[in-house]
């Protein structure tokens, strides 16, 4: 099993960038932290980060058709990323949105999120947590999708 996790503009730069929101856990840290836990479970997890909204939707393109799932923080795109929407829905995966940061406890524009009704769910507001959680219950997800199309066949 595979599952994409993919990060939008800035979040490069997690560790250095406004510590008062998003703590002092750099990207490189959460991917060990997740590869640490879809190891256990024998999934393999493709990360990509980009600032570049189309550079996102052609890796979605290229890699989504033989992956299972999409985990993805999409940065500010959150926010106004149409075409990352329209890529995100035509790969036909389920995906989960995380968020450092209580996008909903912040500035008005934040609370915007043109994602929300295309996401199984979002996790929010727990730091690196939050990306824990939102790994469980994608995996949860797509497990359960398996043993119940087994069970219909
Ligand atoms: C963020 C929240 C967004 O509003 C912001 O633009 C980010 C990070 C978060 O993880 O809290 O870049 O997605």
């Amino acid at each position: 099993m595979k599952i994409l996790v993919l990060y939008g503009p800035n979040l490069n730069m997690l560790g250095k960038r406004d510590v008062s929101q998003y703590g002092t856990v750099t990207l490189d840290a959460i991917n060990e932290m997740l590869k640490d836990i879809a190891q256990k479970e024998s999934i393999d997890l493709v990360f990509f980060q980009s600032n570049h909204e189309g550079v996102l939707i052609d890796f979605l393109q290229k890699y989504s058709k033989n992956a299972s799932g999409i985990l993805i923080n999409p940065g500010a795109l959150t926010h106004y990323g149409y075409s990352l929407r329209d890529a995100l829905t035509d790969t036909k995966l389920p995906i989960v949105e995380v968020h450092l940061s209580n996008i909903l406890e912040r500035e008005a524009f934040r609370k915007t999120d043109v994602l929300d009704r295309i996401v199984l769910e979002r996790f929010m507001g727990k730091r690196e947590k939050s990306y824990i959680d939102g790994l469980a219950k994608l995996i949860k997800h797509i497990k359960n999708q398996k043993s119940n199309s087994k069970n219909t066949k």
